[in-house]
């Protein structure tokens, strides 16, 4: 079959096309045979583009860009009455691409005595706080009436980064390792430690503060890629998570487990380094009145984002994902069982393996461990509060105050605050970045 020597170059200078030449198109055929295998044993990390702008190219990690956000339903918190929130909550979405559903929240006054769980004095909160509770009570009730797998709920002053889908795509990852109960021993040497800068006074003392982390374990999330390959689910399999607190006005570091296992998913941290959705460390503060920085920025490089189980403590449900699994565990225990305080520090104290304080045993800020809830989160958070303009809270500013500084904490390009420039249909050259890395306002 091979033709002879001068028949190639007779062939050569009839100018036929190229790959009428079997020696190039042999190499062809190995260059390509070669980039196949090259691609496909690539294929088992997932590659995490330096752009923060950038996709991440991942079958398992599609669905993030679909319109609820890789999660089967997203739900929004909203008083009637506060229209002015729900105008700007749905023009943020559609800028976004998401697809909203409004859950009516309801106000302290308009619930029954007899609806209330013990104990009794949960009826004599503040009217603000008991809306509260009962609104997210809802929103869990739905989750659970439609059997829903995943849901997102948020509340209606929440504000996200222009990048939000490739943020949840890097929690993705994240989450995807932290839920699991891998064997990380061979992850071993990767470990860094580092001292927690966290003290008695600035951790979250919605729980005990006497067992704060003295170092704090983390691992590269670049490390942990090769692990969750066969996961299909965006954020991990739901059966095996709580919630994912994404939206958050600031988190503790985690607490140390009874049973120290530095490599454990439930102790280690995941750092992301370079990330430039992450302010510089002066400006991560959840609010005005906060006198230092939060531990992330003392203890991490600047620019890093951290994930980890929310064991610290962590206050404000701006934004959560919750599996159906979380969402009847939550309606069980603040529903039916009994609740005594504000939702999100009750919140706080539950991903702790708290419970609340009833008045008995059992319960208050120490409680057992709880048999293992699985709360995820990201510092600083991919979601949290707008504050508007001439805008004041329904919920008291953290610290005694009310938040009247128009700004959003922790993100860059916050959609709320370039609403303006993307209603006109400004591109990203436009937008403003609230919190840039030059010289801006030190509070
Ligand atoms: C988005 O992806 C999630 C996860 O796969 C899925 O449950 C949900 O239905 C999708 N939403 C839409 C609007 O396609
Ligand atoms: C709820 O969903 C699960 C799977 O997601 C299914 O197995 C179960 O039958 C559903 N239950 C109801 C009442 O629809």
């Amino acid at each position: 079959m091979s033709p002879k020597s001068g028949a190639t170059f007779e062939a050569a200078k009839r100018r036929r096309p190229w790959y009428y030449s079997r020696p190039r198109l042999l190499i062809t055929c190995i260059f390509f045979g070669a980039l196949w295998i090259w691609f496909n044993i690539g294929a088992c990390e997932v590659l995490i583009p330096a752009d923060s702008f950038d996709y991440l190219n991942d079958e398992s990690l599609k669905d993030i860009l679909n319109t609820t956000l890789g999660f089967q339903n997203i739900f929004v918190l909203n008083l009637p009455f506060r229209t002015d929130r729900r105008d700007a909550m749905s023009l943020s979405a559609a800028i976004s691409n998401i697809k909203l559903e409004f859950v009516e929240g309801v106000t302290g006054a308009s619930i029954n005595e007899k609806a209330y769980p013990p104990p009794d004095e949960n009826r004599k909160l503040l009217p603000g706080i008991r809306g509260s509770w009962r609104t997210h009570m809802n929103a869990l009730q739905r989750v659970v009436e439609q059997n829903l797998t995943t849901a997102f709920i948020l509340e209606d002053d929440v504000d996200w980064d222009i990048r939000v889908r490739q943020n949840l795509q890097r929690f993705a990852l994240a989450s995807h390792f932290l839920s699991s109960k891998h064997d990380t021993t061979s992850l071993k040497n990767k470990v860094e430690y580092r001292p927690n800068t966290e003290t008695e006074e600035t951790a979250y003392n919605i729980i005990d503060t006497n067992n704060l982390a003295n170092t704090l374990p983390s691992l590269p999330l670049s490390s942990v890629l090769h692990t969750h390959k066969h996961i299909t689910t965006p954020y991990g399999d739901p059966s095996t998570w709580d919630i994912l607190w994404l939206g958050h006005c600031g988190a503790g570091m985690p607490r140390p487990p009874f049973h120290p296992n530095p490599t454990s998913p439930s102790t280690i941290l995941l750092t992301l380094l370079n990330d430039a959705t992450v302010p510089l460390p002066k400006h991560l503060k959840a609010h005005p009145f906060q006198a230092t920085p939060d531990a992330l920025a003392t203890t991490f490089p600047p620019s890093t984002r951290i994930y980890h189980h929310a064991t610290g403590g962590q206050l404000c449900t701006v934004a959560y994902a919750v599996s159906q699994r979380g969402a009847r565990r939550l309606l069980h225990q603040f529903g039916t069982k009994g609740w005594n305080g504000i939702f999100d520090a009750e919140l706080g104290r539950w991903c702790a393996g708290a419970n609340p304080d009833m008045g008995g045993d059992g319960g208050g800020k120490g409680g057992a461990r709880e048999r293992e809830r699985v709360c995820l989160t990201s510092q600083p958070p991919i979601f949290a509060h707008h504050h508007p303009q001439l805008g004041e809270s329904d919920i008291g500013g953290l610290g005694g105050g009310y938040a009247r500084k128009y700004e959003t904490k922790y993100l860059r390009y916050s959609v709320r605050m370039n609403l303006e420039g993307l209603v006109q249909g400004q591109g990203e050259k436009g937008l403003v970045d609230q919190w840039p890395d030059e010289e801006g306002p030190v509070e």
